[in-house]
This record gives structure tokens, sequence and C-alpha cells, in this order.
């Protein structure tokens, strides 16, 4: 069966021809300006949970770089500067009651970058997403097959599966739209570009994606793959790439929010995308790799970001063909106007300084970071294992039904899911990506309600997909209270915490480290995601108490930071799925 998705609403469908920055488009102006509208007075979706107050973070304290000059110079090897901005963004029980932080809801930032002169080429509408079932397309490399060609059916497919609406919701008579991938309070600061070089049927050239009308807006014509190569260390997967994705992020739209602790949300938000943008590529067939060691400078004068406001989370190498010729075009400032995103915007300091003390300033550093090796970690001794065994990878939905019925559950129903469903998703999840570093976190978790596991605190061995009992007994309360006094937590089945021992990571590759800590951390809870709802269960992201999540899993633990937490379960059916949906 192929699934048919018809895109949510029939935006404007003006005839557009080759996109030349310069082309007006009219009615996609007016159309981005009644959104903008809507999109300032749709308040009441977050106020119905949290009454306008959100949990706030010291960061905002920490010095910004003090100029221009001098932050160039700060070095992704003071390694201070993220254990700094990693301790004061921490959540504690005190801190989000001494440190509360209204939201402006006049001055929420667009969800979507326009460009409202750049030329624009549409995307089919009448999608045909996915079949391939959604296990298999997160886990088989096998599908993949380095001869296939990309077309712009293909390239539509990955884009919607990485950013596209799926939902839309009314709150006093506004719409408000969710997509793909999960997002932290569905604020969705990730951007996409795209640097297509053989794609059939699209000019070779820089693009960004725009979601909210299935759109690329061209912003430059010409093969990019050897800039972008050059500034990952002449990684080959972007040199022979068939088109490579430049994912970004713009901090105001999260910071709106979450304020500095917002610099670890966009890399989360990064990883859950990325989850879909790798299983939409296998079922596609095509090899895709995901590269974060980059001289920052290099792609952010290529996409036009500044690094401070705007700035880049990793590219996706897709496809594989002839390496891109030594010569490439000229690169010039883009001159490319976009339409702000709020009347005003807020600067955090925190954030910037970690952003900016973990760029890499060269390709001879991205080179040797993507060569950095990290010890394994030690852990504490492991107790009583059980090792379920997972479902077959044809179990489930296929993948793009999976991800059109993704949708956070708000409410969990307490019910018991069976141990080979929870084996499945934690293997699911667990498979290290094609990435350009090793593996990163380690993967510890409450199990509520099991059949064939007890209830307790569990670490997860990947490497033999065996439960290591750490504590046996009934720990909703303490779940609970760790994801920030959620009830998710406290009434999901099994809530996943993926933790990092920062300190190996930061002494292996800096604090770039930290960026690919929290990306990875997101990344394997996007696959808890895909494989929990393949299976029709629900997941729900969760954010946390820090140091009080690291102490519950002492001694095993010692040493690690919670990166993100997942609670997956039995979504409760009479829940109204919408009513909530933006922490
Ligand atoms: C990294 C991450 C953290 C999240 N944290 C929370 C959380 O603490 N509490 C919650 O209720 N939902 C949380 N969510 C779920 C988001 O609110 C949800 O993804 C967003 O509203 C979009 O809705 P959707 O996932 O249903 O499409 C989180 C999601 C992500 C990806």
């Amino acid at each position: 069966m192929h699934l048919q998705w018809r895109f949510v609403r029939s935006f404007s469908r003006a005839a557009t021809s080759f996109p030349l920055p310069g082309l007006r488009i009219a009615s996609m102006r007016r159309f981005f300006a009644r959104m903008r509208r809507s999109y300032s007075t749709t308040g009441a979706v977050a106020h119905n949970r949290e009454g306008g107050i959100i949990w706030a973070d010291a960061g905002d304290q920490l010095p910004g770089p003090a100029d221009q000059e001098r932050q160039r110079q700060l070095s992704n090897r003071d390694i201070e500067a993220a254990r700094t901005f990693h301790r004061v963004t921490a959540h504690s029980f005190t801190s989000v009651r001494t440190t509360p932080h209204t939201l402006d809801w006049d001055n929420r930032p667009l969800p979507y970058k326009i460009y409202p002169e750049a030329g624009a080429v549409a995307l089919p509408r009448d999608l045909e997403l996915s079949p391939v079932p959604a296990l298999t397309a997160v886990r088989a490399a096998a599908l993949v097959d380095s001869e296939t060609p990309v077309d712009r059916e293909a390239v539509a497919r990955i884009l919607f599966c990485a950013g596209g609406l799926t939902r839309s919701l009314t709150v006093d008579g506004q719409p408000y739209h969710f997509r793909a991938a999960p997002s932290a309070g569905a604020l969705y600061p990730v951007e996409i570009y795209l640097a297509a070089s053989e794609v059939d049927g699209l000019e070779t050239g820089l693009y960004h994606f725009s979601p909210a009308d299935l759109r690329l807006r061209g912003l430059r014509r010409g093969d990019w793959r050897m800039h972008l190569a050059r500034s990952a260390g002449m990684r080959s997967s972007i040199l022979e790439a068939r088109a490579v994705l430049v994912i970004s992020a713009i901090f105001w739209r999260s910071t709106w929010k979450y304020r500095s602790r917002a610099y670890r949300y966009c890399f989360w938000d990064t990883g859950t995308m990325l989850a879909n943008v790798l299983a939409a590529a296998n079922a596609e067939g095509l090899p895709a790799e995901v590269v974060t060691a980059f001289a920052d400078d290099q792609v952010e004068t290529l996409i036009g970001a500044d690094g401070e406001r705007e700035g880049i989370m990793c590219l996706v190498a897709l496809g594989r063909t002839a390496p891109a010729r030594a010569e490439w075009p000229e690169l010039r400032p883009l001159e490319l106007d976009t339409i702000p995103l709020s009347a005003t915007e807020v600067r955090h300091p925190g954030l910037v300084r970690i952003h900016t003390e973990s760029r890499l300033a060269s390709s001879e550093e991205a080179r040797e970071i993507a060569q950095a090796r990290i010890e394994s970690a030690n852990l504490g001794k492991p107790g009583p294992e059980t090792a379920p065994r997972p479902l077959e990878d044809e179990a489930g939905l296929g993948l793009g039904e999976t991800i059109l019925r993704r949708g956070s559950t708000r409410v969990f129903a307490r019910e018991a899911i069976d141990a080979s469903e929870l084996a499945t998703i934690l293997a699911v999840s667990s498979s290290h990506p094609r990435i350009d570093f090793p593996r990163l976190t380690e993967t510890y978790l409450f199990i509520h309600a099991v059949n064939g596991l007890e209830p307790g605190a569990y670490y997860y061995r990947r490497e033999t997909g065996a439960f290591e009992l750490l504590k046996a007994g009934d720990f909703r309360a303490q779940a609970g209270y760790l994801c920030l006094e959620q009830p998710l937590g406290a009434d999901c089945t099994a809530m996943i915490v993926y933790m990092g021992d920062l300190e190996r990571i930061l002494a292996a590759f800096g604090n770039r480290g930290y960026r690919d800590a929290h990306l990875e951390a997101g990344l394997l809870g996007g696959r808890a995601y895909l494989a929990a709802y393949a299976l029709e269960r629900g997941a729900t992201g969760l954010t946390f108490y820090d140091d009080d999540t690291s102490r519950f899993f002492e001694p095993h633990g010692a040493g690690m930071s919670p990166l993100l937490m997942i609670a997956v379960g039995v979504p409760r059916r009479r829940e109204s799925s919408r009513d909530d949906a933006a922490w």
C-alpha cells in the first residue's frame, strides 16, 4: 500500500520559474503576512498548561564574547566554556522556582524563515511516502545502494519527513501547525538548506526548504559540494554526495521560551529531525552520512548565517556520485532579505558564547576533530541482566504512516507493554548512525510496567540488548519528579534516559563534543519516537532536573549527565492530543 498524503492546506499555487533571487511572489508575501499575524496570537496553546510561566535558567548571567574579534580567537579546546554553560543552565528544584520567566506572546517568533524575494520551486504535493516498515527504515543499511539516483520526488519525501507540516490545530480561530519531527515546545528552531548537485529535475544550486508551502527557495546557483567538503576536512561523503543538507538553528525561536538552555534543545531538535531524515534516506535506498565537524565560518558564509542568531548544526551527505570538481563558484555574500521573526529579539550571551567557543576554525581542525577518539565509559558493576528478544524489523507500520501518525503523547494510560516491544524500541534507538563521531551516550531507563521485566532502574547494554537491573522497585514517583515534575514520567511504561560523561567527551572533542552529545541524544530519542509509533505505542521527549537525575543513577552512572529523556508507553485514548502541546 502506498500512502497518499495531501498537503495540509492548499497554499498559493502561484506560477514560479527558476529561482532567481529578486523574483517577487506577491501571493506568498500575503500568505506569510497572514500567517505571521496568526502566530503572534496563538498564546492560548501553552497558557493552557503553564499559565505563561516557564522554567528558567541562570545561563543568561553568563557574559557573552566581548566582540567579534575576540570571538574568533576563542578555542574549542578551552573546555571550561562547556562545563560552565552546562552547569549554569542546569535545572534544579530550586532554580525553576527562583528564576521564573514569563512568555511574551506578543513577541513570539515566527516559526518560518521567509525569503520574500527569492524565487521558488514547488515540490510535488501528492507525495507517496514510503511503505517500507519504519523499523527496517531506521535500522537496515541493507536498503542502501550507492548507485541510487536522486530526483525531485525523493528530495520532497526526505524533506517532508524532516520538517513537513503534518497536522494543524485551530486555537481561538488561529491555525497552529505541527511537523513531522518532534520539537521541544513546538518552537521549530531548525532550518534546512539543500545543496543539490545531481538531483533529477532540480537545477544545481543552493536552496532553502520552506515547509509552510513545501517549496524550495533558490539562494545560489552552482555546485557547492567542494566548498562544503573543504569546510569539513575534505570529507569524502560530502565531496561525492548527490545532495547535501545544511541544517541550522535559529536560536531565538527556542530562547524565546527556554533562554540560554535552548542551546541544548536546538541540538535535540536537530537530532529528532535527523532520525527522520536518515530513515527516509534509507527508505529511498540512499547512502547518508551526518557530518558535524566543519569550519563554521565557511558554512555560515554559504547560507548567509551570522553564527550568533543562526548557527550551523550539521551537514548531511545524501547519495553518492562522481566527486565535485576542484574549482567551485565564487562565494559572494548572500544579500537576500528575510522577514523579521518578531518585533524584537533577545540576545542570550551565554548561548552565543558556548556556540562561539565550540567553533572549529579551519578545515584542518575539522579533520582533527573528526578523527578524535574517546575512551570507553567507565561504568559501575553490572547487575542481573535480561535480554528480551526484539521483534522482527518487518513488524509494525510503514515509515510514511508512522511519521504521519506520530505526535507526542500528552497523557499515558499506566498500561504495560511487552518486553519484546521495549527491546525493539531500544534496539532501534541505539544502533550508532553513520555520523562522523563515535558513540558518546549511554542508555539508562526506568521501567514501570513492562511484561517480563521487573519494575526498577536499569542500564541498557547496547552491544547485547541486555537490560541490567540497577535498583528494583516502583520508581514512578521518582521518574515523575526527575522530568520536572511532569506526570508523563510517572504514567509512562518506561522512561529512557540518555546520559553522557561530559568530562570524557570534552577531553576528546573539546567544546564541540558538547554539541555532538546533545545531537546524538536527540537522534536516538527521535528513533525511539519512531519505533514506539511504528508499534502503535506513544512517546514524548522530556526535560529534567540535571543533578538529581545524575545522582539517581549512581553509582553505576557516576560522572554521567542526563542529556535527554524519552517516555514511552500506552497513550490514554480519551486524550485530546493537541490541547496542551506547546511544551
Ligand atoms: C527534545 C524534546 C523535548 C521535549 N520535552 C518535552 C517536555 O518536557 N514535556 C512535554 O510535555 N513535551 C515535551 N516534548 C514534546 C514537544 O512538546 C512536542 O514535540 C511538540 O509540542 C510538537 O508536538 P508533536 O511532537 O506532537 O508533533 C519534547 C520534545 C522534544 C523533541
